[in-house]
């Protein structure tokens, strides 16, 4: 009898908008096993890869519909919102496969306080912390009177990014914790925390539920301004692989971090399946977690996407199926990627929307370069900018700092109004 191996070919829909969707469309339409990729709702960058669909996110009946209507055999969730919301257990209560964690497993990202109990309780390494509840506001101020300062006062809930202050001063502190208890971002409770020191760095984990593989290390630049100055945002640039995260690093990430997670998260009966995003705080050879988030990073995915030999759609398809397929991964990182954010003026405050773009097609005219879309949207023939990160630019090279130039020369073609951009993505690594 003669026996053959058919790859199964890939249906996908994927969930969001970003430039980390756009960078998952990329990867997955390039997949030998991606037969059709549609997104929703997409953006004008991943219109290029995908066909963007307009079915209502929110709307978990009306996206069950679409994946039964149009026979999809894989969904893949990007951004924390639909996570949060239960998208992935709605999906899966309907038999569609979904690269994405359940509502209960995406609390490593949506309470803070959450995430904080299961490390402790796992022996995960993380800064001291003390949680405190919507009712705890006394004690709370209390505890930051006393704290060792820098100390860091953390909303427990969802908050785009902007739920973290680290004060320096004893003032800064208790403002921080009454801000927070009057509601800045909604009416959970906080988490306060010692000051880690050292160097960030993003590692993601493909995982399966029990098993898992790591992408190419990143390192994202969250502060606006040069130098590592001014206010925090989703991230103003990337790169990938990024050295700070050594051979021996990895492997104290892979056993004493991911594999804890992935076997805690089982014995409490909601496995990890997606990508755990590991923020970490790494000196010298010590190893902290910062957070955890259940998705990929933004823009981190623009980097470790491009450096990435993969068949994506297969990676990601075996995960969700739980039997991940380490074999779909060729090669982690293939040389090196630097991603920089073109931002609009005024960013992570008010920020003007609906200016013309020009030159995406000139930056684009080195094979290395791809301008992933984050921010944009179309009117008319033009695109025009919609979002505070409006673009990441990426390019790829043999060395980083290659991959740098090449970055900021496609930068330098690109043109719109309220252009801003950090200069130094990379620096300190080179
Ligand atoms: P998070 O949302 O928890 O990742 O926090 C946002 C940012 O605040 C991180 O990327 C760090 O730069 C900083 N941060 C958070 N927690 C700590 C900590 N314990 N020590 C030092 N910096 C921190
Ligand atoms: N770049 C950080 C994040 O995606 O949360």
């Amino acid at each position: 009898m003669l026996f053959r191996t058919f790859a199964v070919m890939e249906r996908i829909l994927l969930i969001g908008s970003g430039g980390r969707e756009h960078a998952l469309a990329k990867a997955l339409v390039a997949s030998t096993s991606c037969e059709k990729l549609w997104a929703a709702p997409g953006n004008p960058g991943i219109e290029r890869e995908a066909e963007c669909v307009k079915v209502n996110v929110a709307d978990h009946e009306a996206v069950a519909k679409f994946c039964l209507k149009n026979d999809v055999s894989l969904v893949v969730i990007g951004p924390e919102g639909p996570l949060a919301e239960g998208l992935a257990d709605f999906l899966r209560d309907e038999n569609i496969d979904v690269f994405g964690p359940s509502q209960a497993a995406a609390q490593l990202e949506t309470s803070k306080g959450f995430s904080k109990d299961f490390m402790l309780k796992h022996h995960i390494p993380t800064a001291p912390f003390r949680r405190f509840s919507p009712k705890e506001r006394a004690a709370a101020l209390d505890h930051v009177r006393i704290h060792v300062l820098p100390v860091v006062i953390k909303y427990d809930g969802l908050a785009a990014g902007k739920g973290v202050v680290v004060a320096t001063t004893r003032d800064e502190a208790l403002i921080a914790v009454n801000d927070m208890f009057d509601g800045a971002f909604g009416n959970d409770g906080i988490v306060i925390e010692g000051f880690l020191t050292g160097e960030e760095a993003s590692v993601f984990a493909i995982c399966d539920g029990r098993d898992f593989v790591v992408l190419a290390p990143a390192q994202d630049h969250k502060r606006i301004g040069d130098g590592d100055t001014g206010k925090n945002t989703g991230g103003m640039g990337a790169y990938a692989p990024a050295a700070i995260v050594s051979a021996d690093i990895m492997a104290t990430v892979r056993t004493r971090i991911i594999k804890p997670v992935l076997d805690g998260m089982r014995e409490e009966g909601s496995p990890f399946v997606g990508c755990l995003f590991v923020g970490l705080m790494i000196d010298g050879d010590e190893v902290h977690v910062v957070e955890f988030n259940a998705r990929f990073g933004d823009p981190e995915t623009q980097a470790v996407m491009s450096v990435l030999d993969a068949d994506v759609a297969a990676l990601f398809a075996s995960a969700a199926r739980g039997a991940i397929d380490a074999a779909t991964i060729r090669k982690v990182a293939m040389g090196f990627a630097c991603n920089v954010v073109l931002a609009s003026k005024g960013y992570p405050e008010d920020y003007e929307k609906g200016l013309p773009i020009a030159g995406i097609d000139e930056a684009e005219a080195d094979p290395h370069v791809t301008v992933y879309h984050a921010g944009t949207t179309r009117t008319g023939d033009s695109v025009v900018t919609n979002g505070g990160r409006v673009l990441g630019v990426t390019a790829t090279a043999d060395t980083l700092k290659n991959a740098v130039a090449r970055a900021y020369d496609a930068c330098a073609k690109i043109s719109y109004a309220s252009k801003v951009n950090r200069t130094d993505i990379a620096a300190r690594a080179l």
